[in-house]
């Protein structure tokens, strides 16, 4: 039987997702938005299925407004929420999509109660969070997507400025999904060369800067909406590292309980992903500098997480 994916908002981050997906023929895909779309997640979900014969994949995917067909899913993606708006952080979406957040897990986990969910909707941690404690499954299995996406944008800004293949660049982001967030320069390569041996401070302080803004200079760019291809892509990514066992490390928000010094909060570490989803947590010697780094990225989180009201 080939594997389920569900991907519960089928708007442009779900939609992009499901397109990155069926190529890779990684599973069937089921697309659920809520019944005020009507036929809108079937349309995409036929549209995509019609790409196949031109492309040549063989993915069936099933647009619905209800989430029966969800069933036993092995992986469920929630991109469900609001996007920001220019001028919009990303902690100001807290509440709408908090409640958002609450209508999809109260569905979808009592359908696939084995299944792994990765969390795409913003604030990233905070909402990863909510969902970790509001499904009462291991936290193994509730893994919210940004590092991917962090650390691809810097290994882009990283390329473009050597003129390298993306290929060659291994960067790190750490740390919650935010303004704060924690671009790794130490543990930053080219080819296996540290990238303080490549480029001077001052452009390695501007590239850290552009990527912690990277979601912010697309949502001002667009003007209607945040990005979505790379996001998608890097949800592919995880889901493929998950369904094939690769045990990939990548940064990954997870709850915490010690690592890092952390407990009781989702934050941006290294894992391991396999088919048990979140395998290992990756501890990294940190030095003074980075870890303070870390905690006023820890401390933006608690703030947005003590904004959530209750449902
Ligand atoms: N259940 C299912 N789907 C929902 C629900 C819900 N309770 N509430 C909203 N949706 C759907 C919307 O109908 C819409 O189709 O979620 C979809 C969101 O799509 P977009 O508005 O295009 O937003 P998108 O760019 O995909 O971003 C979604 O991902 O990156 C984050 O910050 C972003 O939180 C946002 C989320």
């Amino acid at each position: 039987m080939r594997p389920k994916i569900t991907i519960v908002g089928a708007g442009n981050v779900g939609a992009t997702t499901a397109h990155w997906l069926a190529e890779r023929e990684l599973g069937d895909i089921v697309l659920v938005d809520i019944p005020q779309t009507e036929g809108m997640p079937k349309g995409k979900a036929l549209d995509l299925m019609q790409a196949g014969p031109i492309v040549g994949y063989n993915t069936r995917l099933i647009g619905t407004t209800d989430y029966e067909p969800t069933a036993n899913s092995d992986i469920v993606v929630i991109t469900a929420g609001v996007p920001r708006k220019p001028g919009m952080s990303r902690e100001d979406l807290v509440n709408v999509n908090a409640n958002i957040i609450r209508d999809v897990i109260s569905k979808a986990v009592p359908l696939s109660p084995n299944a792994i969910y990765i969390v795409v909707t913003n604030p990233l941690d905070t909402m990863t969070y909510l969902a970790y404690k509001l499904s009462g499954l291991p936290r193994e299995r509730v893994i919210g997507q940004a590092g991917i996406l962090d650390s691809a944008r810097m290994r882009t800004f990283i390329a473009m400025e050597l003129d390298v293949a993306v290929e060659n660049v291994q960067a790190m982001v750490l740390g919650g999904h935010g303004d704060e967030m924690v671009p790794m320069v130490r543990f930053t390569t080219v080819a296996g060369i540290p990238i303080s041996m490549l480029l001077p401070k001052e452009k390695i302080d501007a590239i850290v800067d552009r990527t912690r803004k990277g979601g912010g200079e697309i949502v001002s760019l667009l003007k209607t909406g945040s990005a979505y291809y790379a996001p998608g892509a890097a949800v592919a990514q995880m889901v493929e590292a998950i369904l094939k066992d690769q045990k990939l490390i990548v940064p990954c928000s997870v709850y915490l309980q010690g690592e890092y010094g952390l407990h009781d909060i989702c934050f941006g570490v290294p894992v391991k992903l396999g088919r048990k989803g979140v395998e290992q947590i990756i501890e990294l010697p940190l030095n003074e500098e980075e870890r303070a780094m870390l905690e006023r990225s820890v401390q933006l989180i608690r703030n947005t997480m003590a904004a959530l009201q209750p449902a």
